[in-house]
């Protein structure tokens, strides 16, 4: 008889993106003569850099030429993209990453759901509220979890993320083994300095832990103070795996790239508490189990870091922040207290009332989709995320319509 992995049928139905887009489908079957504003999955609208356009055409006659074609590619990547990420995304702000310490990936979101094959079952792990939900659901489908009991599964530790912290959560009082972290954060937009990045750095020393870091949103940071990776933290590469991405930083959300670091110090433990290398174990998954980017994509990833790509790269992010200051200062105005929207593109907008009413509020009164708080946990009752990936003319009419329906207007 063939078995099904029973973790499965702890999970929630669908991804909460999936239940947000069951609702939208709904919402405009109802009302097809309305224009929906889509302000809810961070998926980017701008079109890619024209340098990554290029690459990608001039690879794509690569392939096309019996001279130049490639079949399989490294797993792990191409050196050219491999070098071109070590030196500007790394050495440049003096951590000392090697190529080899680079995993290129069809995505941050594929990673961090799979990187926890490396661990054992039974290890403890903390992961903030709200968060992400793919490094919950996970973890529940590999197992390390046991009934969902009101919002929350048995097993995990929660860290919670309120306005009382500032979103930034305080160290666990047990001791765990695996940590995730996510600044700038998705979904409250909160970003963490180097101070309280130590505090976990020296966390996961002291307890023979390791931090999986995910920075995808790291390149919308503008305050200089802010590290844009944990290895900016001294020890860190000892004790934390980053996870990066080209989705939001160079509009790949279709195109598909990414890509995590593993540095050589990392380590895991046997039960009798022998150290091994974690970056020859993934090494070893990522070979087994992945074929790596196509060659073109990798081309057009790494036209990100030519100086006319990095410009680019910069005027569409710096689009998106206005975006954002917009949301930001529009909702405050409102009335609501908001978190993020500064060095991030995620508006965390505290709604006063239960997330999926107001979700619906905004659904069916001004057409406008955003992301219910709760669906990133039980510390997200109460809020929504609203994401500033959209035109300036669809954010713009957003928060107007989002006025009228609310029935106030702005206090400017
Ligand atoms: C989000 O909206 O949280 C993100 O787009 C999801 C993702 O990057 O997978």
């Amino acid at each position: 008889m063939i078995r099904v992995n029973e973790n499965y049928l702890k999970l929630k139905a669908s991804y909460l993106f999936v239940d947000i887009a069951k609702r939208v489908s709904a919402f405009t079957e109802a009302n097809p003569e309305k224009k929906v504003i889509r302000m809810g999955i961070g998926d980017v609208t701008c079109p890619l850099p024209p340098v990554c356009v290029k690459a990608l055409h001039d690879a794509a006659d690569e392939m096309g030429s019996e001279n130049s074609f490639k079949g399989y590619g490294p797993e792990a990547g191409y050196a050219f993209l491999r070098e071109a990420i070590a030196e500007n995304d790394y050495r440049a702000r003096g951590c000392k990453i090697d190529p080899d310490e680079i995993f290129v990936s069809d995505g941050a979101k594929c990673d961090t759901a799979n990187i926890q094959e490396l661990f054992s079952e039974d290890i403890k792990i903390a992961v903030p509220d709200p968060v992400y939900p793919v490094y919950v659901d996970t973890n529940v489908m590999a197992g390390r979890t046991g009934d969902n009991e009101n919002g929350r599964y048995k097993g995990f530790v929660y860290l919670n993320s309120t306005a009382d912290n500032h979103f930034v959560p305080d160290l666990p009082k047990e001791k765990v083994d695996l940590i995730y972290l996510c600044f700038p954060n998705n979904p409250t937009g909160a970003t963490i300095g180097k101070e309280d990045l130590k505090k976990w750095v020296d966390y996961a020393k002291a307890n023979k832990a390791l931090i999986l870091y995910d920075a995808a949103y790291e390149a919308f940071i503008r305050d200089e103070s802010l590290p844009h990776s944990i290895y900016e933290i001294e020890g860190a590469d000892e004790v934390a795996i980053e996870f990066r991405s080209f989705s939001k930083t160079a509009g790949f959300t279709g195109t598909r790239c990414a890509f995590t670091v593993v540095p050589k110090k990392v380590k895991a433990y046997t039960a009798a508490g022998e150290s091994i290398d974690l970056n020859p174990l993934w090494n070893r998954r990522q070979s087994t189990k992945f074929n790596g980017v196509s060659y073109p994509v990798q081309k057009a990833a790494a036209a990100v870091y030519t100086p006319e790509g990095k410009a680019q790269v910069k005027a569409t992010i710096d689009f998106y922040l206005e975006n954002a200051k917009i949301i930001r200062e529009k909702m405050t105005s409102l009335g609501f207290r908001c978190t993020g929207g500064e060095n991030s593109p995620y508006i965390w907008v505290e709604t006063g009332e239960d997330s999926w009413n107001f979700f619906d509020k905004l659904l069916n009164g001004a057409a406008v989709v955003t992301t219910p708080g709760s669906g990133f946990g039980s510390c997200g009752e109460g809020f929504i995320r609203i994401s500033a990936f959209n035109s300036r003319e669809n954010v713009l009419e957003a928060m107007n319509r989002i006025a009228a329906v609310l029935g106030k207007s702005y206090a400017e």
